[in-house]
C-alpha cells in the first residue's frame, strides 16, 4: 500500500462543496473540505471504477408514493453534473406491475438531452420483452438492460415466466436490440439467496449468466437482490464465473444493503477485478416483488470508501450528497446512507 495525492474528483466541471453549496450558518469546514477521506492508495485494487447508478430505477420503482416526472428529471439532471456517467433512468415493464415507472414515455424526452450536455453520458433503461422494446426505442432510448432470475421462483414472482420462458422472451429482444446498435446489458437477481428457496449454489447462478451472455448481454450484472450475501461468497462466486471463462471486465456487481454487508462484498469484489459497481444516490431502493429486499448499496458510502482507497470516479461527492438531501426533501423522508446523513450539514441540498 501507498500514500498517494487525493485526485477523486477527476471528472466533469460540477458546483464544489466551498462556494455556493455551504451554509451560511455552517462555520466550521465540512469533512470534505478538511480532505477528508484520507487517500490510500492499495496497489491490487483498480485505479477506476464505473459506477452505474441505479436510483431513478430501482430507487424510485419501490416508491410508495408516485414521484412527479419533472423530479424524476431534475434527478437525472443532478447526478449527470455530480458527475456519474451511467444512470439507469427508467423502465419500459408493464405500467400495471411497476406504477411508478409507469411515465416512462414522458420522462426520456426530459433527459435525452443530457447527453449533449455531459458527453459519454449513459442513460440506459430497463426493458423486460419486445413490447418494451419497442416502447424503449419509440422513446430514443440508446442502450437497454434485461432482467433474469438466477432462481425458478423469483422470474415466475418477477416476470411471470419460468427461467426458461424468460430467457426465451430475452431472444428476440437482445436480437432486435443488437440490430439497431443498442447495447444490452443483463441483470441477473437472487445470485447469493433466495426469499423463497433459500441458498442458491454459484453453478445455478453461472449457467444462468452464461446463458445472458451467450444471447448477446456485453455486460452482466450479478444481484443480491435480497442483501444476505457476505464477502466469502462473492469471492466463490466471481471464481466460479472466471472458471467458466467470463472475463472480470464483463461483470458488475449489485448489492442491497440489507444486512449491511453491501460495502464488504463490493470491497471483495473489486479484490476478484470486477470495476463496475451499481448503486442506489441516497440508497433508494428495494424490488416490489423481492420480499425483504430494502435499499441499494449508497452510492454516497461507495464514492466515500472508493476516494478513500485512491479510485476515481469521476463522482463529485458533495455534489450527489446535495442531490440527494434535495430528494430526500421531495419524498419526505431521510436518506438512510450514512455518508449522506454525515455530509448533509456541510452541504446545501438546493
Ligand atoms: P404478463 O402479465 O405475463 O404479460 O407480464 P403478457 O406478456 O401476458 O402481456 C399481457 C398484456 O400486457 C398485453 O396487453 C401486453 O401487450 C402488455 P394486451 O394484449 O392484453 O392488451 N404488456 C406490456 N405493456 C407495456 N409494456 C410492456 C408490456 N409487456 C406486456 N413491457 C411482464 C409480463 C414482463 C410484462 C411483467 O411481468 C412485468 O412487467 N414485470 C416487471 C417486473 C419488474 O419490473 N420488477 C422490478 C425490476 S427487476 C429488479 O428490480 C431487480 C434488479 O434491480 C436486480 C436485483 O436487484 O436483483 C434489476
Ligand atoms: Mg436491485
Amino acid at each position: 500500500m501507498t500514500n498517494t495525492q487525493a485526485t477523486p474528483n477527476a471528472g466533469r466541471s460540477v458546483p464544489g462543496p466551498t462556494d455556493s453549496t455551504r451554509t451560511e450558518q455552517s462555520r466550521d469546514p465540512g469533512t470534505l473540505e478538511l480532505g477528508l477521506p484520507v487517500v490510500v492508495r492499495d496497489a491490487d485494487l483498480p485505479a477506476r471504477v464505473r459506477i452505474h447508478e441505479v436510483g431513478a430505477r430501482d430507487g424510485l420503482q419501490n416508491e410508495k408514493s408516485m414521484v412527479p416526472v419533472e423530479v424524476k428529471a431534475e434527478f437525472i439532471a443532478r447526478l449527470a453534473a455530480a458527475g456519474l456517467q451511467t444512470v439507469e433512468a427508467t423502465s419500459f415493464v408493464h405500467p400495471k406491475w411497476v406504477p411508478q415507472l409507469a411515465d416512462a414515455e414522458e420522462l426520456l424526452p426530459r433527459i435525452t438531452g443530457l447527453r449533449e450536455q455531459y458527453p459519454g453520458l449513459r442513460l440506459p433503461v430497463l426493458v423486460p420483452n419486445e413490447r418494451g422494446l419497442d416502447r424503449a426505442l419509440a422513446g430514443g432510448a440508446d442502450e437497454i438492460a434485461v432482467f433474469a432470475s438466477a432462481t425458478e421462483s423469483f422470474a415466475r414472482r418477477n416476470l411471470n415466466r419460468s427461467m426458461d420462458e424468460v430467457m426465451e422472451m430475452f431472444r428476440p429482444v437482445i436480437s432486435r436490440a443488437g440490430e439497431a446498435g443498442v447495447p444490452v446489458r443483463g441483470y441477473l437477481s437472487m445470485c447469493f439467496g433466495d426469499p423463497w428457496e433459500g441458498p442458491v449454489a454459484p453453478e445455478q447462478v453461472v449457467a444462468a449468466g452464461v446463458r445472458l451472455l451467450e444471447l448477446g448481454c456485453a455486460e452482466l450484472s450479478l444481484g443480491d437482490t435480497i442483501g444476505v450475501a457476505t464477502a466469502g461468497q462473492v469471492t466463490e462466486l466471481l471464481a466460479a464465473f472466471g472458471r467458466a471463462g467470463v472475463p472480470m471486465a464483463q461483470l458488475a456487481v449489485h448489492f442491497h444493503d440489507t444486512y449491511g454487508q453491501a460495502l464488504a462484498n463490493t470491497l471483495a469484489a473489486l479484490r476478484c477485478g470486477v470495476t463496475i459497481v451499481d448503486s442506489s444516490a441516497g440508497g433508494l431502493g428495494g424490488c416490489p416483488y423481492a420480499k425483504s429486499a430494502t435499499g441499494n448499496l449508497a452510492t454516497e458510502d461507495l464514492v466515500w470508501m472508493l476516494h478513500g482507497l485512491g479510485i476515481e470516479t469521476g463522482v463529485d461527492l458533495a455534489a450527489l450528497v446535495a442531490t440527494s438531501s434535495w430528494l430526500a426533501g421531495e419524498l419526505g423522508r431521510p436518506s438512510p446512507s450514512r455518508a449522506v446523513q454525515a455530509l448533509a450539514g456541510s452541504v446545501d441540498a438546493n
